[in-house]
Formats: C-alpha cells, sequence, structure tokens
C-alpha cells in the first residue's frame, strides 16, 4: 500500500502501519469480530494538527483507543503498528508490544469521547491534579496548577470544586488542562466539544488550537462534524467503514475532494448564501460486522463499477488542481 505521508522537520513522528482492531461481541449466541478498524495507515511528522472525520459507527473512536495503546480483552489489535518516535525515544502499540503506556500523560494524552464524565465525581479538582503529579512521581504545586487552568481561562477557586459543580464547558476546560498538564507532544481529543453549546464549543476549539500552535504538539482531533475542520486542521483523514478514504492537506481536501464519501460529506456543510436543499448521504452506515466485500462505501456509491465490490482498494497518491492526496477509491486511479 502506499502509505499518506504529511512531513515536517520536528522531532514527533507518529507511524501507523496497517492496523487492525476488531471487538469481539456475542449476538444470539455467537461470538462475531466487529471489524472497525481495518488496514488504516498514515504517518505525520512534527508539529500538526490532524482531524479524524466521518459518520457515526465508522471507527473513530476505535482508532483514537487504539492511537492511545488503550486496548483491553474486548478490543484486539489483530495486525500492524502504531509508532511514536519522540526524538530518540520510540514507543509502540502492536499486537504484542504496548510499551505507549509508559508515557501516558506524559509523551501523550487521550481525552475521551464523553469526557464530562470521566473526572472522578468524589475527588475536589485539587486532589484530581495532585493525584495526577503524585502518580509521576512530581511533587504537587499548587501555583503551577493555578497557571495552568488559567492557561485554560479557569479561575483558581475551581480547585476547591468538585467536578458536578462545574458547568459543562468548564468541565470539558480541566479535562483539556489535565490532558495538557505534564505537556505531552502529542494529544488524541475525541469529540471534545460534541455536548456543548456553539459558542463554549468555539471556545473550546480555539483554545485547542493555541495549545497546539504555543506548544508545538501534534493533536489527533476527533470529529463528526467536517465543518469544523478548515478552521484547526492541516491535514485531515476521512473514515468510512473502519477504513480510510481519503487522507491529506485540509485545503486540498476541501477544495478538490476526490473521494465519493469525502464529496458527499462536504456537500452537507452548509456555506452563507447557498440556498441549494442539503441532502442527506443515500442508504444506511455499513455494517462493521458483515462489511461488504470491496469496497466498503460501494453499497452506497453512485459512481460504483464491477472493480469497487471485487477488491478493497488501498490509499493511492493522487494529484489533484491544489496539491496532492491520498484516495482509497478504484474510479479515481
Ligand atoms: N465495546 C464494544 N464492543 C463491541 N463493538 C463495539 C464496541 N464499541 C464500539 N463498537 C462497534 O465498533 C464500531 C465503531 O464504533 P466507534 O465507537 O469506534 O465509532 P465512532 O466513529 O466513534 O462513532 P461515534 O461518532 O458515534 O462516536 C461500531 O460498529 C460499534 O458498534
Ligand atoms: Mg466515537
Amino acid at each position: 500500500m502506499n502509505k499518506a505521508s504529511i512531513n515536517q522537520h520536528t522531532t514527533v513522528r507518529v507511524e501507523v502501519n496497517n492496523l487492525k482492531a476488531y471487538y469481539l461481541t456475542e449476538q444470539q449466541g455467537v461470538m462475531k469480530e466487529v471489524r472497525a478498524v481495518e488496514d488504516v495507515s498514515f504517518e505525520i511528522e512534527g508539529s500538526k494538527f490532524l482531524a479524524i472525520v466521518g459518520e457515526s459507527g465508522c471507527g473513530k473512536t476505535t482508532l483514537a483507543k487504539v492511537l492511545y495503546g488503550f486496548v483491553n480483552s474486548n478490543l484486539s489489535i489483530v495486525e500492524g503498528r502504531v509508532c511514536y518516535s519522540f526524538g530518540e525515544e520510540e514507543y509502540e502499540v502492536s499486537p504484542t508490544n504496548n510499551s505507549l503506556k509508559d508515557v501516558w500523560w506524559e509523551k501523550i494524552a487521550y481525552v475521551p469521547q464523553g469526557s464530562l464524565s470521566a473526572l472522578n465525581p468524589v475527588r475536589k479538582l485539587k486532589d484530581i491534579f495532585l493525584d495526577l503529579t503524585r502518580s509521576h512521581g512530581m511533587p504537587f504545586q499548587e501555583e503551577k496548577v493555578k497557571n495552568h487552568l488559567k492557561m485554560v481561562k479557569l479561575p483558581p477557586y475551581v480547585l476547591r470544586m468538585y467536578p458536578f459543580e462545574l458547568s459543562g464547558g468548564m468541565r470539558q476546560r480541566v479535562v483539556i488542562a489535565l490532558a495538557t498538564f505534564l505537556h505531552p507532544s502529542v494529544i488524541i481529543a475525541d469529540e471534545p466539544t460534541s455536548a456543548l453549546d456553539v459558542v463554549t464549543q468555539r471556545d473550546i476549539l480555539r483554545l485547542l488550537k493555541s495549545i497546539q500552535v504555543d506548544a508545538k504538539s501534534t493533536f489527533i482531533f476527533i470529529t463528526h462534524d467536517i465543518s469544523l475542520v478548515p478552521d484547526l486542521a492541516d491535514v485531515m483523514a476521512i473514515m468510512y467503514g473502519g477504513c480510510i478514504v481519503e487522507y491529506g492537506p485540509t485545503e486540498v481536501i476541501f477544495s478538490h475532494p476526490r473521494h465519493p464519501y469525502t464529496q458527499f460529506l462536504l456537500s452537507t456543510v452548509p456555506t452563507i448564501g447557498d440556498r441549494a436543499e442539503k441532502r442527506p448521504i443515500p442508504g444506511n452506515p455499513v455494517s462493521l460486522i458483515d462489511p461488504p466485500q470491496g469496497c466498503r462505501f460501494q453499497p452506497r456509491c453512485p459512481y460504483r463499477e464491477s472493480v469497487c465490490a471485487e477488491a478493497r482498494p488501498g490509499l493511492l497518491e493522487v494529484e489533484t488542481l491544489s496539491g496532492k492526496c491520498w484516495v482509497a477509491c478504484w474510479l479515481c486511479r
């Protein structure tokens, strides 16, 4: 497979190679595989903001978990590997190894989907920060925590509060403050704003972008809302049915989307002055227990040809009028 890659000369490098991650689930007494991440490959190097976009159920959260090495007996990596290089140090997540766990919070942090309920409800925020610093063998310095809270625009008195005493937006800022407290080089944030009103959402997204730019960190941002992407991401990956179907610089994909699924997703984005009726993407999302042969989008694709049902296309580099991107579609070759 021709692997998508966006490069810049800095020290963080994330390399994902032919990653497959499946759940085991029981259906009517029979154990079945849910093929939630299928042959995902990409590379990012340096300080980048990567957005991973797709409809509900396409495998975004599963990919985020695997990228963080957050696997368990129910979700396993079947094949492939994720490799992180932080300068000379390397860590990996693979079917046989998960060294990334050793540097959770310090080198890589994860803001899980639904993280508003992820804070321990019976611990005051001061104790939550205390637990984080102590578990990393660091002294608790209240001034340092207060300064960090200021960075995410939270007043110092929140340290005396329980999570349930905060608004949704404040809680999300706390989660971001915790995730960034040890200055990780990579931050994975899964739908960090989807439970918030639009004004709070905009403030939080601005905050995330400013953290990424100031700290020169690598951000992997998961969203189902493609309209959020242009203001944030340098690079984007479109996911469908567990696979990445298009990958490349945001401006290239927005100006010249090549995959039919990306074209559908973009056609649903409202623009000022556009009165055209927004039509939903035809058909239903694919079943990941029993995915179709060939391209997973082909049952819904208006352009499908016989080859589309024969084999699954890998990502291939294509040249567009605004630059190159990588597309997994037989008809874009
Ligand atoms: N714990 C689990 N056990 C079995 N199947 C699961 C589990 N979690 C998710 N799945 C299945 O894996 C597939 C991908 O789910 P995932 O949560 O990764 O999607 P998503 O793109 O994050 O969706 P959303 O936008 O709704 O958050 C779905 O078919 C889902 O039903
Ligand atoms: Mg999800």
